[in-house]
């Protein structure tokens, strides 16, 4: 089989060795907007261009006529290159640009949930002028100010964390009404965030395991947002979380996946990624993406025993009832080196070099080039190690020893995965449900 696959990060470097691995991928055809040293020697051809530029790739794919296309990041999908490959006739295992309003549009989503009845939501509401936004951001006590469209990651603004006052946040939300035309401004919730991917064929939902990020740069969740600094997963659920929060999170994509093709008239294909929040009395939803979460795919892919080409192929076919998915029982912890002062001031185009390989650590490059033995910093998360074991403690002290192994000018997140971190969470949320 030719597959396509577009995106060059990290993200797509695991997945792009997990098609390649698989007996039935012959080729593999990229289109990046960077050139990842190590996707580069995977594919058969690599093209450099603007993941944006619908056209560039329906050119770039039409020319080798793939058997089917994977699409790894947001703006691709939100862009529409899911239509405009389907206009030539090639299918993806990733949702359509009306599908991907589910990560591209926050208002959106909430009116999704809201039209069809659908629990998770906090109490929220969707402007598209300033009336009536001071009274009711007053009304919630906390807040939370959401941008409509992607951000980044920079859209999404926290009372407490970003601003102070309610009148602070309705002035930013004034500025997000302008920019985006549309602004959510919903409760802000208490308790602790999971991500719950599920593989989607239009019509069942398979979950992989959950997973915890850590957004913040700094150890304890300090500092400036990013775009995610590590993740690690256990043997079958997080350890501060509960069955029944796994079953409530499974039952709120399934209807939301039901909704959806309600709504469109198709199905969403592709992966649902739900960020919940676990608060005192269930589980809440943050917000949908429409993909893989980076870091979270390390895991999960890590873990994934089924051939990844069979999964994509029963997405496409809409035959994932059909499929066993397997993962191993293991815990995972992903960690990601960044260049000294990312997110804010990252420096750029030093180098940085690994004095050892570490035996079952896994590494994907994100914003790095190569040159020689060394990298050079690109300016954005650099790398991502991953390790797996039959405990966490185990997993989180080969991928620290992988990390501590790299030189020159980066930081890393030595907490995650840690068990005063992870105990500090299990505390947290016995102390919300008492
Ligand atoms: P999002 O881009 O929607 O994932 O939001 C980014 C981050 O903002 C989330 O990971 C949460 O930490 C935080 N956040 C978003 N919505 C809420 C909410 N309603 N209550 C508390 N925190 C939130
Ligand atoms: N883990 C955060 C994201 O992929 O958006």
């Amino acid at each position: 089989m030719k597959i396509a696959l577009i995106g060059s990060g990290a993200r797509e470097h695991i997945i792009a060795e997990q098609l390649a691995r698989s007996p039935q991928c012959d080729q593999l055809y990229v289109f990046g907007n960077t050139l990842n040293p190590g996707i580069e020697p995977l594919a058969a051809r690599y093209h450099v261009g603007n993941l944006t530029d619908t056209k560039a790739i329906q050119a770039f794919v039409d020319e080798y006529r793939p058997d089917f296309a994977v699409v790894g990041p947001e703006a691709p999908l939100a862009a529409g290159v899911v239509d405009a490959l389907l206009e030539i006739g090639i299918p993806s295992a990733s949702p359509t640009q009306a599908m991907a309003q589910l990560e591209s549009s926050k208002g959106f989503t909430r009116e999704l949930l809201e039209k069809y009845g659908i629990s998770g939501n906090p109490e929220f509401k969707v402007f598209t002028s300033p009336d009536g936004l001071k009274e009711f951001a007053e009304s919630l006590g906390q807040i939370v100010v959401k941008a409509d469209g992607l951000h980044g990651g920079k859209g999404v603004l926290v009372q407490g964390d970003h601003f102070e006052t309610i009148d602070q946040g309705v002035e930013q939300a004034r500025a997000f009404l302008k920019s985006d035309g549309q602004v959510v401004i919903e409760e802000k919730l208490v308790g602790q965030e999971f991500s719950l991917m599920s593989f989607v064929d239009g019509d069942h939902v398979i979950d992989m395991l959950p997973i915890q990020d850590h957004k913040r740069a700094y150890e304890n969740d300090q500092g400036p947002n990013t775009g995610g600094m590590g993740t690690y997963s256990d043997r079958e659920n997080l350890p501060f979380l509960e069955a029944s929060d796994l079953t409530a999170a499974h039952q709120i994509t399934v209807e939301t996946a039901a909704a959806l093709k309600k709504e469109l008239g198709t199905g969403f294909k592709g992966i649902m990624y739900g960020g919940f929040m676990a608060v005192k009395n269930g589980v809440r939803l943050i917000e949908y993406n429409a993909r893989f979460g980076d870091p979270e795919v390390m895991n999960a892919l890590t873990l994934l025993k089924t051939d990844l080409v069979e999964v994509c192929l029963a997405i496409i076919h809409g035959t994932l009832d059909q499929l066993n998915i397997e993962f191993e029982k293991k815990a995972t912890v992903c960690k990601y080196i960044v260049p000294k002062g990312y997110p804010e001031n990252p420096v750029k185009g030093e180098r940085i070099h690994q004095t050892k390989a570490f035996q079952g650590v896994g590494v994907y490059y994100a914003s790095v080039e190569a040159a020689g033995d060394d990298w050079v910093l690109g300016g954005s998360r650099a790398m991502a190690f991953v390790a797996k074991a039959d405990t966490l403690e185990e997993a989180e002290k080969n991928v620290q020893k992988a990390v501590e192994s790299i030189q020159g000018p980066i930081f890393f997140r030595r907490d995650i995965g840690t068990k005063t971190l992870i105990d500090q969470r299990i505390e947290m949320m016995r102390a919300l449900r008492k």
